[in-house]
């Protein structure tokens, strides 16, 4: 098996899925602001530390994505960089390599995920430096009148150009074109547009010769629109997000890792397991931000003794999500 198959195998075995712990300094400030800590190289370091040297976490994590300032940081208090830490650990050291998602066109309230200037050589010293995979997030919003084709298809392109410099690079990517679960929608209309964009995904990473076996996926799940006035239960969910993927996710992808996108800790945690009730092509597991985080950020709230406190609801979390991949 090549190294990026084994590789891919690796980060969506069973029982074990991914923490992502790659914010931006920006969206790190905020989430910090919301449990009123300052935001600095410092005390992100302090609280990623208290993440990763969670005790037993690679009992449940096979995977960790960073963000490049984290990727050079040593863990707290030691002369350890955190991705030799990681590694130390079993746990897979992953890299954020996309620069953010900007305006399509000026004044359009579509998006583009940018990052492809001297990708190849960023990628290269990402490697050396132990990175074993990738992540690059396309935003797809649902609108009035939108999403476009022109945007869904600029976002595909950006994903398949990325995908196949990691693979030139001996690195996975994560290929993730997250369809926003913010609006009114309903789930039929999730369920049209995650189609729509896995197709066209899959349609252009096949184009560029992307070697499906050496990916892992991050979608969406097809839920209803936060503001929708009728949400779809969890059996709805799960059915309907199997049905969108086994429409169109070929059955050489590895496995399917999912994101959050903004439910609570538990209904991401019972969506996953009600999937993973039913055989599929994939592995089915996580790749989680806010659903594994929330409540260990709210623990930790800036200060050294709740290290443990923070850890334990981080645990909790990676436990409950590893139980339901099995
Ligand atoms: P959430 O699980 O918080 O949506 O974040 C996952 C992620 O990495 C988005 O790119």
């Amino acid at each position: 098996m090549s190294e990026l198959h084994a590789i891919a195998q690796q980060m969506v075995q069973k029982g074990k899925g991914i923490l992502a712990a790659d914010e931006s300094t920006g969206t790190c400030t905020k989430r910090f602001e919301g449990i009123g800590v300052e935001s600095t190289a410092h005390s992100r370091c302090a609280y990623r530390s208290a993440l990763f040297t969670s005790p037993g976490l690679e009992e449940y994590i096979s995977g960790v994505i960073l963000y490049d300032e984290t990727f050079r940081q040593n863990v707290a208090h030691t002369d350890t960089l955190i991705p030799q830490y990681l590694q130390s650990k079993d746990i897979l050291p992953g890299i954020k390599v996309d620069t953010g998602a900007h305006p399509l066109e000026e004044g359009s309230n579509e998006k583009n995920t940018t990052g492809l200037d001297g990708l190849g050589e960023r990628l290269g010293e990402y490697y050396a430096l132990g990175a074993r995979f990738a992540k690059w997030r396309s935003v797809i919003t649902i609108g009035e009148g939108i999403p476009s084709e022109k945007c869904i298809l600029a976002n595909a392109n950006g994903l398949a150009q990325y995908a196949l410099l990691c693979q030139q690079h001996h690195l996975v990517p994560i290929v993730e074109p997250e369809v926003l679960m913010d609006g009114t929608h309903s789930i039929d209309t999730s369920f049209d547009v995650t189609s729509y964009t896995l197709n066209t995904v899959f349609n252009v990473l096949q184009e560029h010769n992307i070697d499906l076996q050496g990916i892992v996926l991050k979608p969406n799940m097809v839920l209803s629109g936060y503001d929708c006035e009728h949400q779809a239960n969890v059996e709805e969910v799960a059915q309907r997000t199997l049905e969108c993927l086994t429409n169109h996710v070929p059955s050489d992808v590895p496995g399917i890792a999912f994101l959050s996108g903004g439910q609570s800790d538990e209904d991401a945690t019972f969506h996953l397991s009600e999937m993973n009730k039913s055989d599929t092509n994939w592995n089915l597991t996580f790749s989680y931000g806010r659903a594994l985080q929330q409540p260990a950020l709210k623990a930790w709230a800036g200060k050294e003794e709740n290290v443990h406190a923070t850890q334990a609801a981080l645990l909790e979390r990676a436990k409950a999500n590893s139980s339901a991949t099995l």
